[in-house]
Formats: C-alpha cells, structure tokens, sequence
C-alpha cells in the first residue's frame, strides 16, 4: 500500500491562526481561552526557537562566551553573552531543548528567577545536565531562585516588609489586587499562574536543599551558597530568593 503524503497538515502558522480566531469568538469559555492562551505562547517560542536553530542546526553556535547569562530578560550582564527565548537577548534560544554552546567552553553561567520557569523534572534536570556539559573543568553555575523554605518559614503572619515587596515583585501584574494574604505568596511562589500570558508560569518551588540536590545529582563537585552580588544580580530579586553556586 503506498503511504499518500499528508497535505492537511497543519502548520504553526495556520495553528496560530485558529487559536486566534477561537480566541476571538464571545462563546469561548474562560478555561478554553487560557489553555489557547498557554498554546499561543508555546507556538510562539516554538517559532522563536525553530528560527534560531536554523542558523544553529546542531544545537551548538560558532561562538565560545566565556561568560554566559540565562534568562536574563530585561537584565543584561555587562560582558555576558545573554541567551533567552524573549528579546533583548544576544541569542533567542529555548533552553528547555538545551544550552547551544560547545563542551567544557563556559567559566560562569548566571542565571536568576530563570529555573522556576521550566517544567520539573524534565527540563529541569536537562538544565542542570547542559549546565554541567558546557562548564569548564572549575567552572561556576550560579543559581537564583525565589526561596520556598522562605516564603514558607514566614507563614502564616509574612514578614514584616512582605506587603512591599509583594508590590516591588507585582506591582505591574494584573494579579496584585489578587495577592492579599501571606498564603496568596506562597501561592505564587508555588504556581504563579497570571492569565496575562506575557509572563511565563512557574512550575517547580526550590529551597537550597533542593538546589543542591538537582546540581549534585546533575554531577556537579560542590554545591555551596552564593553571596548576593549586586554587580552581577538583580537587585530586586535580593529580597526573599535564595542563590546558589555549583562547580564543576
Ligand atoms: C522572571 S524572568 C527573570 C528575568 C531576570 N533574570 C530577572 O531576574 O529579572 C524569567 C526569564 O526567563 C526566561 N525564560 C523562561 N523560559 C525560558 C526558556 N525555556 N528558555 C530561555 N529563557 C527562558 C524568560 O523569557 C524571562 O526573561
């Protein structure tokens, strides 16, 4: 039996175009407009990714930074080479399909409130391996994310300055009016979920131990705690995360 070639597929380009238009109509639903949502974004860093792997077909850039930032955002690090799936970056990459740079090339890999963002275990534990693979024998793996065994610690009153940082970390997010008890940063901390899809979800909570965990396991020597560092962090991410160093 010959195989007929399948000329119904459907392209990014079309599925984008249907969610759209779904989206558009009064009749959906409130659930099926987020899970559209959701898949909007998706097929959008999709794109993004597929783009850039054109230009990097076998996941690896001609260039070797010595010094590299991972979802940076808005953060850029003087003299670090910037990867994110969003703009302003040096290179829009997906880093849930790896990290595109050489073997043993990287000194320093910096990333803070990046790690949150990827699915738990899966891209997770790729993260901690890729991180692992392009270090240099020595290198450095500085991780910051927010700190559950905080936020937790602080339950159920919150610390004394959580109504000001809940506005510094919030403030410009269509969910602040939401965030009205202790618990409902917890909530965050745990699953922030805001139906603007500008912002990525957050799908795992880290405390030191668990960081340590993930970094050992990925084959890093040591796990030991990070001073803040203001010339290379963001200083609103001081307040309530927790920062680690693993080296290879
Ligand atoms: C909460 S922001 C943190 C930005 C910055 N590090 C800071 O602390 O202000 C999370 C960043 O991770 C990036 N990010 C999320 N998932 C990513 C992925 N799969 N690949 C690359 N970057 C990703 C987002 O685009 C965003 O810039």
């Amino acid at each position: 039996m010959t195989i007929q070639p399948d000329t119904e597929t459907t392209t990014p380009d079309q599925l984008a175009q249907q969610l759209a238009e779904l989206l558009g109509r009064p009749t959906t639903t409130h659930g099926l407009a987020r899970a559209l949502r959701a898949a909007e974004k998706e097929l959008e860093l999709h794109r993004t990714h597929l783009a850039s792997q054109k230009a990097w077909p076998d996941g690896r850039i001609d260039g070797a930074p010595h010094k590299v930032q991972i979802g940076g955002g808005g953060h850029q690090i003087d003299g670090f080479f910037n990867i994110d799936v969003v703009q302003p970056a040096d290179l829009l990459w997906d880093v849930r399909e790896g990290i595109p740079l050489h073997d043993g090339s990287v000194d320093e890999l910096f990333s803070e409130h990046f790690l949150e963002h990827v699915d738990y275990p899966r891209s997770a534990k790729y993260y901690a391996l890729e991180a692992h693979r392009v270090l240099a024998p020595g290198g450095r793996l500085i991780t910051g994310v927010p700190d559950a065994a905080f936020v937790l610690s602080q339950y159920p009153e919150g610390a004394a300055d959580s109504a000001e940082m809940i506005k510094k970390w919030y403030g410009k997010r269509d969910c602040l009016d939401h965030i009205n008890t202790h618990l409902d940063l917890i909530n965050y901390v745990f699953r922030d979920q805001d139906d603007d899809p500008t912002y990525h979800p957050h799908y795992w909570a880290y405390d030191y131990n668990k960081l340590v965990q993930l970094f050992t396991e990925a084959g890093f020597a040591k796990v030991e705690p990070w001073d803040f560092d203001p010339q290379l962090a963001n200083p609103k991410r001081q307040w309530g995360s927790v920062y680690v160093t693993a080296t290879k």
